[in-house]
């Protein structure tokens, strides 16, 4: 049988660079949309507009989009502008690219955020059950759900990636708690009861196969199923790196240092509460399922 042909879209950072190892190893042919092509099979679009890239969507089987400017950064006005526009033009160009298609792809996946539902200690979100909240955050992830779901495409079956917290090796958040752990400073944020909704890395590229491969299609929360809290998470940081110690950190601090790092201190002090109940629920099995297992996988490599 011919390997299929998978597109990825914002494909050049974290979660795209996965995808393509992960893929890639199993002989999949990837193409890559970037602004800035570096590699073979990479090609140039800017995000926002029709152009020479759109053929290659002719031979794609399956297309995700992964585009968008970090959240990691200050929410200026600028910055907000760029983390809403990112999200919106790239997904629309893209509808229309395939409205455009003779052949258009079979699966479109579009990448959505785990952020999207209220801040929760207690009431566990699925998608069924979940409450979608309304700050700044969880309204880019609902216009960017929005624009997805009214976009008439002939044909690809559309999936929506309500992404956790990916833990990776060589990018994504467990990088920064790895370095504030090395240098002592691997405590808990504020009280540290913030529930924390994770996936690794693998499980992450795994299920991304398995809703390609199941011919599924609707909403999923790509997370793992026991969501840990972050006092808990800064413990098992610390276990696997082999550090005694870790300084705690109030909440007047994390707003402190996210001010001087240029970041939002919302990253950590949310209290994300998710479940994959759709995931679940059509048979798909996850390699990581404790936190332990994951991070000693992720240090110790
Ligand atoms: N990492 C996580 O744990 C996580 C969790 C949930 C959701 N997500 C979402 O998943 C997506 C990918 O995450 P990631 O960690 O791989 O992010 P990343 O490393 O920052 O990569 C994002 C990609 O988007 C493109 N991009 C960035 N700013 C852009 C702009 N202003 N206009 C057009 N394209 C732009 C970049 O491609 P070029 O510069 O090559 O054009 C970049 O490769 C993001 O939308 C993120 O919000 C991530």
């Amino acid at each position: 049988m011919d390997k299929k042909t998978i597109t990825i879209a914002g494909g050049s950072g974290f979660l795209g660079q996965v995808l393509k190892s992960y893929f890639h190893k199993k002989g999949y042919n990837i193409y890559i949309l970037t602004r800035t092509p570096k590699q073979v099979n990479d090609f140039s679009w800017n995000a926002k507009d029709l152009g020479e890239w759109t053929h290659i969507l002719e031979e794609t089987n399956v297309l995700i989009n992964l585009t968008g400017k970090s959240v990691d950064c200050r929410y200026t006005e600028a910055n907000k502008k760029l983390i809403y526009d990112s999200r919106i033009d790239s997904t629309s160009i893209l509808g229309l690219a395939i409205q455009n298609c003779k052949n258009p792809p079979e699966a479109w996946l579009n990448m959505s955020t785990s952020t999207i539902y209220e801040d929760s200690y207690y009431k566990e979100m699925t998608e069924t059950s979940g409450d979608i909240g309304d700050d700044f955050s969880m309204n880019i992830a609902k216009s960017w759900e929005a624009i997805f779901n009214n976009l008439i495409t002939p044909k690809p079956k559309k999936i929506t990636l309500r992404t956790s917290i990916v833990l990776g090796k060589n990018g994504g958040a467990l990088l920064p708690l790895k370095r504030l752990t090395q240098f002592g400073l691997g405590g808990k944020q504020w009280h540290g009861k913030q529930k924390v909704s994770w996936i690794h890395e693998t499980d992450f590229a795994r299920s991304i196969e398995f809703l390609i491969e199941q011919n599924l299609e609707g909403v999923f929360n790509i997370v793992a199923p026991k969501p840990t809290t972050n006092k808990y998470l800064m413990e098992v940081i610390r276990t696997a790196l082999r550090m005694p110690f870790g300084i705690s950190h109030p909440k007047w601090l994390l707003q402190l240092g996210a001010k001087m790092i240029g970041t939002e201190p919302e990253l950590v002090l949310k209290s994300r509460n998710v479940i994959p109940q759709n995931l679940v629920a059509n048979g798909f099995k996850f390699n990581y399922l404790e936190i332990e297992s994951a991070i000693e996988n992720l240090v110790k490599t």
